[in-house]
This record gives structure tokens, sequence and C-alpha cells, in this order.
């Protein structure tokens, strides 16, 4: 089947991990096309979550200018379009781009204002997550969630925690999660990818997110899959980037469909586009070859998302009727 036309969701896609080729070369015209590819996109395994962390810093270092954050944002626009996606949450760390000088308040703005403008360009809908990284200090995760307050009302729609779950404790980011939920937030938190099913208890306890990035080694407690199918937590699941950070070690290993046909609530998502080299059209085609996942499977995680996406109601409506639209044969 040809997934390109089908009308999708993406919850779990990071900017920074995502530049083009061609946004990369505008950014800076000396890169040849095998450089990029050497820097930018990652190997089919890396050692780890770690490992597959180091080849953001090459985005990041290219997104530190007003123009720059500008132009990767409405880069990803164009890439979501040629997905046919009809509604992605866009992360990234505010933090992460202050080395010419901006403040993390002009970040957000700037990016705020790409995203406005994407959307209006290309008719996807699209909102914002704001993350706080594992190795932040308390106070700098405090500034993160502080940004999604003084976001609020704009594109901004919730609050994540990224980075290596098994190089740092949560111990230092449980008080802004705990003022996410004084405030209201929508919230997502990373867990149970670089560890297993633990991290994901102690992160609904402490975090109390709706959903969970990947989630995918609650597969290793039946107990803990049945509390997310009950409590209605969603995982935000990517396939692709599960086998690169060697969480998982061949994709005919992956719990994805397991995942499914347990109930528990779902999507299919990139993560990193192009440290992954990979789009949801790939991942929708890895889950059919594999898994022999149909049409209907997409169908039920795409709707899934919706009901799980951080924005108002009117806007699920929408969605989900262009969505059952783009279903029927
Ligand atoms: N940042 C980008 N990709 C990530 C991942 N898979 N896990 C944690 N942080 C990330
Ligand atoms: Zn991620």
């Amino acid at each position: 089947m040809n997934y390109a036309q089908l009308p999708k969701v993406e919850l779990h896609l990071h900017l920074d991990c995502s530049l083009s080729y061609e946004v990369v070369k505008q950014l800076n015209p000396n890169i040849s096309y095998e450089s990029y590819r050497e820097s930018f996109v990652g190997p089919v395994k890396c050692t780890d979550l770690a490992d597959f962390l180091t080849r953001a810093i090459n985005g990041i270092n290219l997104m530190q200018t007003p123009k720059e954050l500008e132009l990767v944002t409405l880069d990803l626009f164009q890439q979501l379009k040629a997905d046919n996606v009809i509604y992605a949450e866009i992360r990234f760390a505010p933090l992460e781009h202050q080395e010419k000088g901006l403040s993390p308040e002009e970040v957000v703005q700037i990016v705020n204002d790409a995203t406005a403008k994407g959307i209006a360009e290309t008719g996807i809908e699209a909102r914002l997550i704001l993350c706080t990284l594992r190795h932040y200090t308390e106070e700098q995760s405090m500034k993160a969630v502080k940004l999604v307050e003084q976001f609020q009302g704009t594109m901004v729609a919730g609050f994540d925690i990224a980075a290596d779950e098994a190089g740092f404790p949560i111990k230092e980011h449980i008080k802004a999660f705990e003022y996410a939920r004084q405030k209201g937030f929508h919230v997502t938190a990373h867990a149970g990818e670089a560890r297993g099913a633990d991290s994901v208890w102690e992160t609904l306890e402490h975090f109390r997110p709706s959903r969970i990035g990947h989630g995918v080694r609650s597969i290793e407690d039946p107990k803990l899959i049945d509390h997310l199918r009950e409590m209605k937590i969603h995982l935000e699941v990517c396939p692709t980037s599960n086998v690169q950070t060697n969480v998982i070690d061949t994709i005919q290993d992956h719990p994805a469909d397991r995942i499914y046909q347990a109930g528990v609530s779902m999507s299919v998502n990139t993560d990193a586009r192009t440290i992954s080299d990979t789009t949801l059209n790939k991942e929708y085609t890895i889950l059919e070859k594999e898994f022999g996942w149909k049409k209907a499977y997409f169908l039920k995680c795409n709707l899934e998302a919706i009901e799980h996406a951080f924005v108002g109601e009117e806007v699920k409506e929408r969605l989900t009727k262009k969505l059952k639209e783009g279903y029927m044969d």
C-alpha cells in the first residue's frame, strides 16, 4: 500500500533532529550532500541513546539566529507536507539556542512566529512542545516550564523532558513537572526508551503525563501495560528510532504490534527525521511489512493521536473528520 496520500498525525518529532539537506545547504552553502549525510544522519545502529543524541548537535549548531530558527522551522513544514501530515506537535529545547546571544524567550517567539507562518503557508495544523532535558539543573528545568507559561495562548501547547534517560535521574525535574501540573499544562515525557518499565512507572508517578514519549519498554511489565490501557495513557511510538538507539535489537523485535494488540493507545512517529533518515510514510511501510498492519490500524493510531493531542476540541473535531475522510475507500 502506498501511504503517501493518507492523512497523518505526528505527535513526536524533534525540530533540531529534522533538518533537510536543502535547509542545511542554505545555512551552510559549503556543505556537500555526502558530508551532510555523514554528520547529520546517524548510522542504522548507534551504540545507545547517548551515542544517537550526539548527532543532534549538528542541527542545534545551525539553529542559533532568528533567520536560522525560522528557516529550519519552515523547512520542517515542507517535510510534513510531503508526508501528508495534517497535524503535528513539534518539540525543541529553547535553552539550547542561546549560543549567539538569543534569550530563551526570543527563541520561543521566533519558532512560534515561524510555526504560525508554516501553518498559514501549508494548511498543516501544528503546535509546539517545549522540552527540558535530563541533564539540566532544577533551575534550568524551571526556566523551561516557565516558558510554557509565558507563551500560553500561542502555538506553545505543552511540556516534555527529553535527552539521556539512562544517564540522568528525574530528581532535578520533579519541581518543574509539579509546576506544570499546578498550572494545568499538557505534559508528555520521554521514558521507557533507554530504561525499562521502572522508569515509566517513576515518570507516571512524579510527572503525571497524559502521554509517554516512546514508552515501548512498558511491554516488559504486563501490569504496566494494563495500567497504561486503563488510565488511557498514550504512547508516542517511534519504531526506527528505537532500533537505531539500540533500545530494540531489530525491527522484527519491536513491540509496536504487541502494544497495539494489547489495546494501549498509541501513535506512530518519526522522532528524528534526519538522524533516523525517516518519514511517516517509511514508518507506516515498515509496520505493514513487518507486522502486516493495514490501513485500519493506521487510522486507529491517528485517531488516538488526535484524542491525546494538546489542542482544543474544535480543532480535534475538524482533524478527526479530515482523517476519517482520508481513510475511506
Ligand atoms: N532527543 C531527540 N531524540 C530523542 C530520543 N529518542 N530520546 C530522548 N531525547 C531525544
Ligand atoms: Zn524523542
